[in-house]
């Protein structure tokens, strides 16, 4: 696969999210959950309106009515190769409000038709990190199958895999059944793109994620696991007229089809995600007497690349 994506594009991405969480970092603490997701989405809006590429907004921080910048559809950049951009420049908004962990901000970028176009409503989702062999797990399989699955694969007993779920009401079938197989659940507050890379991490003791979550946050996390190798399948969750319209508008018919990760991720991608508060994999934002830290997760699928970007913004001299 000849790259396309330049290193000027992997800056631009990697310094998108610095900036967005250095603003989003501002609100930490503060309780207001849309002050924080506004400053980070005009950090963000800022630095990907100057680089050298023909962005487009795939999907971003809603309609042009739920947001003047990012929205679903803008184009940005200054030119250049035509892009695919989906974001979320406050991943977690509740997170950063009440200074809770992994709080991120989140880009994909991949060469034009790379990412699927999905709108702002619910997905069933079940990821698994590498190493393991393609198609051990199935949204259409039963829990207790996909577990034994990983299980047996692994050799140990189902009390030895660890499980990711969004805590809410809607899971408490989902927490039910897990803990009757015996895995172990590891129940987030929010923040379901990282939950699904938790699975990547070998420290993390998380082998899958599993549940509903944002179909938005369901692509940003392929994305990342495009780059690493992972396994991902999602399926649209239609709970309205008004979700069967949003669906249409993306270009979607089949609301019932079972998305594999190439499905969503379909190119060469570049995922970037930066520590808004201290998270699992990147630390948070800090401010220091001479300047500010930063800490991104960069990955790559071409070539395959892992990264942890620690950068320093010095303060000048007055
Ligand atoms: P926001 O950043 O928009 O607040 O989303 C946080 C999040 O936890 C996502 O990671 C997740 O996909 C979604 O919300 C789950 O939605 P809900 O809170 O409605 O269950």
């Amino acid at each position: 696969m000849t790259k396309q994506l330049s290193f000027e594009i992997e800056a631009g991405a990697i310094c998108a999210v610095e900036e967005a969480a250095i603003g989003a970092f501002a609100h930490v603490g503060l309780g207001d959950e849309m002050q924080a997701d506004r400053a980070a989405i005009a950090h963000m809006h800022a630095v990907l309106a100057e680089l050298a590429m023909s962005g487009h907004v795939v999907f971003g921080e809603g309609d042009e009515y739920e947001s003047a910048l990012l929205f679903d559809g803008e184009k940005l950049g200054q030119g250049g190769l035509e892009c695919d951009i989906a974001l979320d420049a406050l991943e977690g908004t509740t997170l950063a409000a009440k200074a809770m962990q992994n709080a991120l901000s989140v880009i994909a970028i991949s060469p034009k038709g790379g990412l699927l176009r999905v709108p702002d409503i619910y997905m069933d989702k079940i990821a698994i990190g590498p190493n393991f062999p393609q198609g051990i797990i199935d949204l259409d399989k039963s829990t207790k199958e996909n577990i034994e699955a990983v299980a047996n694969y692994k050799g140990v007993a189902p009390n030895r895999i660890g499980v990711c779920v969004l805590d809410r009401p809607r899971h408490a079938d989902l927490i039910a059944e897990l803990r009757e197989i015996g895995a172990r659940v590891y129940l987030i507050p929010d923040g379901d793109v990282a939950g699904v890379i938790f699975t990547t991490e070998p420290s993390a003791d998380v082998d899958l994620y599993m549940g509903i979550g944002g179909a938005p946050e369901g692509v940003l996390a392929a994305a990342a696991l495009a780059c690493v190798g992972g396994q991902f399948q999602g399926r649209m969750v239609v709970k309205s007229e008004s979700d069967k319209a949003k669906l249409r508008q993306s270009g979607i018919e089949d609301y019932a089809k079972k998305y594999d990760l190439q499905d969503l991720i379909s190119g060469e991608v570049i995922f970037a995600a930066c520590g808004v508060t201290d998270g699992s994999f990147v630390k948070g934002v800090r401010h220091y007497y001479n300047g500010t830290e930063t800490h991104v997760l960069l990955l790559r699928s071409n070539p395959k690349i892992r990264r942890v970007v620690n950068t320093m913004r010095l303060n000048g001299h007055e």
